[in-house]
């Protein structure tokens, strides 16, 4: 099966409060974006790549990525699973339903390669697909819902990871799996979600904590610590 990669990048960063989404900020020189593109598209051997952009979307010719023409973009939709959702159409004519379809936040620069590469080795003879994960490494509470939360309980932490990207899936089941999720109204807050809903299981690749999401103002020089450090 051949390996394809889909960017989501149609957000509006609410949460960054800037003046530009949050992909178009840069980190250096470059924009978010093509630092994710670039780190992603030098690692592995893609046969090609979809970017959903919002449909207000005006700085996508300013970045490096426009001028690949490995990568394609495609109209958004009004949340990330919509925007995934449109790529996926997009591509239908190139991919094969059990070619591979890697998902990856345009919001993660971060991401090391080598996990990139660990993920597609572990996955790549497997039915479904998975995603890269981290253990919780925080003790968690479960409170009331109040105006000062009183603790219920700690949570046993045995077991739980959090979702990072990229994730992984076999084309057929990642379409599938999002149509299904989406026309019943399921909270799909990342692929694994959708292909959990399907009856599928995904499988879980322990990656770095520090493939972060950008997310708030804060996150910014972090991530480009981070990337320094590579
Ligand atoms: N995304 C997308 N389409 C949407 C919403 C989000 O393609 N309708 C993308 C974002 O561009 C981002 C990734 O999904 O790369 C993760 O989403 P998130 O971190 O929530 O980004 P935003 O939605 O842009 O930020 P916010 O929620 O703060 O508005
Ligand atoms: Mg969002």
């Amino acid at each position: 099966p051949r390996l394809w990669l889909i960017v989501p990048a149609a957000g509006i960063g609410q949460r960054m409060q800037a003046e530009q989404p949050k992909q178009y900020l840069r980190i250096g020189e470059r924009f978010i974006l093509d630092i994710t593109l670039s780190r992603l598209m030098d690692s592995a051997p893609f046969s090609g790549c979809m970017v959903p952009l919002h449909p207000a979307d005006h700085w996508w010719p300013d970045t490096e990525a426009s001028g690949d023409s490995r990568i394609q973009t495609c109209t958004g939709g009004s949340e990330r699973a919509g925007s995934v959702l449109s790529a996926l159409h997009a591509m239908a004519e190139q991919v094969k339903d059990d070619d591979w379809v890697l998902v990856h936040d345009a919001a993660r620069p971060c991401l090391d390669t080598r996990d990139l590469s660990n993920l597609i080795d572990r996955l790549y003879s497997h039915p479904v697909g998975g995603l890269l994960a981290s253990p919780v490494a925080d003790t968690l509470k479960k409170a009331v819902t109040a105006e000062l939360p009183e603790v219920i309980e700690t949570v046993d932490r045995t077991g739980l990871w959090r979702a990072l990207t990229p994730q992984m899936f076999r084309y057929r089941i990642l379409v599938d799996s999002l149509e299904a999720a989406l026309a019943r109204d399921l909270p799909v807050t990342d692929e694994s979600s959708a292909v959990e809903f399907s009856g599928n299981m995904p499988v879980v690749v322990e990656g770095r904590p520090d493939n972060i999401k950008i997310t708030v103002p804060a996150d910014l020089a972090l991530a480009g610590f981070i990337l320094s450090q590579f």
